[in-house]
């Protein structure tokens, strides 16, 4: 290959990066987001959770959790810590949500407890039916 044919191979491919760097976050700003369907709901099987256990689940992109509360039922909380955004966990011992981060607390309600988180855990909508659990 001669220098020239190369340097005109290496300027094209420079130019396609070039547009294609530049086209790229005109196409992501002009398609709007979540045209790609998210899902509405999510079964889960009301046997998977029993009394006084957990599930960790993803519900649209959220890390959540299903806990099967004794005394109260089932709830669906987001993972999501609302100090800065750790991931919970469900500490079954002490019937509590556990941030690893900077030792946040919450209760089977998604209220805190201790620590700095500034606001409870979301809720997210659930419904029992038949024998499944119904997400969203
Ligand atoms: S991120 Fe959860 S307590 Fe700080």
């Amino acid at each position: 290959m001669k220098r020239r044919s190369f340097l005109q191979l290496l300027l094209s491919a420079l130019g396609i990066t070039t547009l294609a760097s530049l086209l790229y976050p005109l196409v992501r700003y002009l398609v709007p987001p979540g045209t790609a369907e998210k899902a509405r709901t999510l079964v889960i099987a009301k046997r998977d959770i029993p009394l006084g256990y957990a599930k960790e689940i993803v519900f649209n992109d959220v890390p959540a959790v299903v806990v099967n509360r004794p005394g109260k039922g089932l709830i669906a909380l987001s993972r999501v810590c609302t100090h800065l955004g750790c991931l919970v966990h469900y500490d079954k011992e002490n019937r509590q949500l556990l941030c690893p981060c900077h030792a946040g607390t919450f209760d089977l309600d998604g209220h805190v407890i201790s620590g700095p988180p500034p606001k409870p855990l979301p809720v997210l909508p659930l419904r029992v039916d038949g024998e499944n659990i119904v997400i969203g």
